[in-house]
């Protein structure tokens, strides 16, 4: 495997740039909503349906025997092992309403097969791009050769106490899983230097990556708003873990210099920030 990583991460930058052209460059004055998914303000746009149609279409031409598990549109069994997972837009509602903090995300991953789709839990994410079409920037990460912004290799901040760490987080889209991060926030804000919710993951974990924020925690991720940005953050030297010793995931997923994430961990799990009110 370690032979193709060159290979697949010049894919996945590929058709994260080209899906990231096709999203920016067609972005009509007002994005209308195509659908809402599990809720009222889980939105779907037209150009999230076009980006994960490209990104399928090209992956077929370029890799037709892996699999592909995308926001859009599930999961597709391959055969070689190796699974493309894909998000066409992560932070859709930034898109939406014209701000910059979007991005498409595409990772590579091996997965032994348990006759479901990849799940991050045992998953090994082989390669990640994540890239924001707006001010252009790409993070692309290979598995053991560490990460890089433009091709400039980036590394997490130093290990901060929590009073000195700009955290990132994000919010689910129930009513009822707001309602207990609502509760949680409340209880971190006045332990942290300040809290930001920038609206999409992948960039987050690559903000924790590149240093812009010291560390970032979010219930209730995907699969496919993990995949790149986790193995950009562990290659740019962040721990990326869930609590009470389980992997990052939906549950939790908690990133950062490992002191730092140590000392969010401790308070989190004390506010039980993985279970719903
Ligand atoms: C969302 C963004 C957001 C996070 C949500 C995700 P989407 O992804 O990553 O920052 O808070 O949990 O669902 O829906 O825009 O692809």
């Amino acid at each position: 495997l370690a032979a193709l990583l060159p290979e697949l991460l010049d894919v996945a930058t590929a058709l994260a740039r080209e899906a990231g052209a096709l999203v920016h460059d067609g972005r009509p004055e007002r994005v209308d909503v195509a659908a809402t998914k599990s809720s009222p303000v889980d939105v779907v746009t037209a150009m999230d349906l076009a980006s994960e149609d490209l990104l399928r279409r090209r992956l077929a031409e370029l890799r037709p025997a892996d699999g592909i598990l995308g926001e859009e549109q599930g999961w597709t069994r391959g055969s070689t092992g190796i699974t493309w997972v894909v998000d066409p837009i992560d932070g859709t509602v930034n898109y939406l309403y014209g701000l910059a903090s979007w991005s498409v995300s595409v990772a590579a991953v091996v997965d032994p097969d348990s006759g479901a789709a990849p799940d991050p839990a045992t998953w090994t994410a082989l390669v990640g791009c994540v890239h924001a079409p707006v001010d252009g920037r790409t993070f692309q990460a290979a598995l053991g050769r560490g990460a890089v912004l433009d091709g400039r290799p980036i590394r997490v901040n130093a290990s901060k106490t929590l009073s000195e760490s700009l955290v990132g987080t994000g919010f689910g889209y129930r009513r009822a899983r707001r309602v207990s991060q609502a509760r949680v926030v409340a209880g971190l804000l006045p332990e942290v230097r300040d809290i930001r919710r920038l609206g999409s993951a992948a960039l987050d974990l690559c903000a924790v990556a590149c240093g812009t924020l010291d560390a970032y925690f979010e219930r209730g991720l995907k699969p496919w708003d993990l995949a790149a940005g986790a193995l950009v953050a562990r290659e740019a030297g962040a721990q990326v873990t869930g609590l009470r010793g389980q992997p990052a995931g939906e549950d939790m997923t908690v990133a950062g210099p490992a002191a730092t994430v140590a000392a969010l961990r401790g308070l989190l799990e004390a506010a039980g920030a993985d279970a719903d009110d």
